[in-house]
């Protein structure tokens, strides 16, 4: 059976882009733009041009910059949005223009003060109005994750009739649970007149940790398309992170779900984004964390050494990191230590490697991590013979 396509659609600059302190100038979000096409993403969600000047200019730049994916500009249910959002487009080869509104009982009635009936008919206008400006036009219920099914079957089916080409699905709170939020995904696949005709977006946010499980469970469930972030930056606790849904579709293939993303771009595009924004990423995080690939209690150094599959599941250079590391801590044991000497030139003796690790325990309980320097300091001091 082949696999199906997954597009995958970048809201680095948009959605990322809205954390406090993450402001971009325009020749940065080019710069990134770039590297997201070279990447591999089918979509690149380039800003909200109604925003603000700025914002307007960059995604005008952005369109003109980069031409294998389509461009796409967030605009609300809201006339003038829609045309800022258009014009921006202007130079874009593919554009998009991504508008909604919405749709759950708290954001129609306390945010938007407003009735389900009329939220529906500007839903239909707002798409209808984007549709004259493009031919593909998505459409957001926001709040999705927290609106009842057969409302938001109703609207998503007349997104449809009005000229939707994406109906996005946002779990804008964080709040589903995956199998929450796949049946959401697979009541609107059986239950929507029209589906069939149009793409199905995840968009999930992480306030509960949830974001990468809740966009998986959405493909399993029939969305095609995932909206996510370069290292999962977003509102609050950030969107779901391009890295993690990518390998977890290559390293599932059972799923028969493929994307055209270049992995071993993945890491470099970490770092490049975690610099152009000031946001360090969490050395713990998933795929391109600094820990991601270290190894340091003695038991998994034993197994890695021997073979890397015991403890790694990808192999680091899918992803474009270098190699696995073997981290020297107080934790770490002989195997550990005698591969970390071979890599600096010496075979040590099974005597000479005892006598040199109760040595590197001592220094390893004084320091978090014993380095190249210090190894050869132990063998210096203790005069261990080395080969
Ligand atoms: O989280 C959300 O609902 C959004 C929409 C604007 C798509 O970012
Ligand atoms: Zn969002």
């Amino acid at each position: 059976m082949s696999s199906a396509h997954i597009f995958i659609f970048d809201t680095t600059l948009r959605d990322g882009e809205q954390v406090p302190g993450c402001k971009l100038a325009t020749p940065q979000k080019i710069e990134l733009a770039l590297r997201l096409e070279a990447l591999g993403v089918d979509i690149i969600e380039a800003g909200f041009p109604v925003s603000s000047p700025g914002d307007f200019a960059s995604v005008v730049a952005i369109s003109k910059a980069v031409t294998r994916p389509t461009i796409c500009a967030l605009s609300r249910a809201v006339e003038g949005d829609i045309k800022r959002a258009a014009e921006a487009l202007q130079y874009a080869k593919h554009p998009r223009i991504h508008t909604g509104i919405g749709t759950s009982d708290s954001h129609i009635y306390h945010k938007l003060l407003s009735t389900p009936e009329d939220i529906l008919e500007r839903a239909v206008r707002a798409v209808k109005y984007a549709k004259s400006f493009v031919e593909d036009v998505e459409f957001y219920a926001e709040d999705a994750g927290r609106t009842e099914n057969e409302y938001l079957a109703r609207v998503c089916e007349a997104a449809i009739k009005a000229g939707a080409t994406v109906l996005n699905i946002p779990d804008t709170t964080g709040y589903c649970l995956p199998e929450e939020y796949g049946a959401k995904i697979r009541y609107l696949r059986e239950n929507v007149r029209g589906i069939e005709k149009v793409i199905l977006s995840t968009h999930c946010h992480n306030d509960l940790g949830l974001a990468t499980a809740n966009s998986i469970a959405g493909v399993q469930n029939g969305a095609r398309q995932i909206e996510c972030t370069i290292n999962g930056v977003g509102e609050r606790a950030g969107n779901t992170s391009l890295e993690e849904v990518v390998m977890i579709m290559r390293k599932h293939p059972y799923l028969n779900l493929d994307t055209r993303i270049n992995t071993r771009l993945l890491n470099e595009t970490s770092r490049l984004v975690s610099e152009a924004m000031g946001m360090p990423v969490q050395p713990n995080k998933a795929i391109v964390g600094a820990n991601a690939f270290a190894h340091s209690s003695g038991i998994h150094q034993d197994g890695v050494i021997k073979r890397r599959d015991t403890y790694e599941i990808i192999d680091p250079q899918e992803v474009g990191v270098d190699t696995s590391s073997i981290v020297l801590t107080a934790r770490s044991g002989r195997a550990a230590l005698a591969y970390r000497y071979k890599n600096i030139g010496h075979n040590l003796s099974k005597m000479e490697l005892d006598e040199a690790y109760q040595e590197f325990l001592v220094v390893a309980d004084a320091k978090k991590e014993v380095n190249d320097a210090d190894l050869t300091k132990i063998l210096a001091d203790k005069k261990v013979l080395a080969q």
